[in-house]
């Protein structure tokens, strides 16, 4: 089955941005990784990165409505810094059901307060927080355990 990885703003600059933070790798060696691990479990990954608030919201309506229909297991979600502001994501996840793995590369806890709150976490199926890029494959092992009967 299809699982998507979701990747929202300013996560197009991994690899160059605030290394100290988010490390060295690029969005692309996320998106090798997820295929690898999805592969490993006979799964496959359809990756999408936006910058866009809406855009990502369309994305979660499609995959959502593919769900519904049995071709696609879940979404892994970094919602970048949309994670602390928006209303609209939650709503999406909630309004489609789609299944939700949250992840956040830094631990968010340990930064700033306003990094602190997530709408996502509500409405997620579960959350991996500040182990770096290998945290998108512990959340795709998660989702697949966690959705597979
Ligand atoms: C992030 C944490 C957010 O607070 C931040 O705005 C990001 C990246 C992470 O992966 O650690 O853009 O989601």
């Amino acid at each position: 089955m299809k699982i998507l990885i979701l990747n929202g703003p300013n996560l197009n600059l991994l690899g160059t941005r605030e290394p100290e933070q988010y490390g060295h790798a690029s969005l692309a060696d996320v998106e090798a990784l997820c295929a690898q691990t999805a592969a490993a479990l006979g799964h496959e990954v359809t990756c999408f990165q936006s910058n866009h608030e809406g855009e990502l919201i369309d994305k979660i309506h499609e995959f959502g409505q593919m769900q519904s229909t049995g071709q696609v297991l879940g979404a892994v979600f970094n919602p970048g810094a949309f994670t602390h502001t928006s209303v609209a994501l939650h709503d999406a996840i909630k309004g489609t059901g789609l299944s939700v793995v949250e992840v956040h590369i830094s631990n968010v806890h340990a930064r700033e307060a306003f990094r602190h709150h997530s709408y996502v976490s509500p409405v997620a199926v579960g959350t991996v927080v500040g182990l770096g890029i290998q945290g998108y494959a512990l959340a795709i092992q998660g989702l697949v355990h966690k959705l597979t009967p």
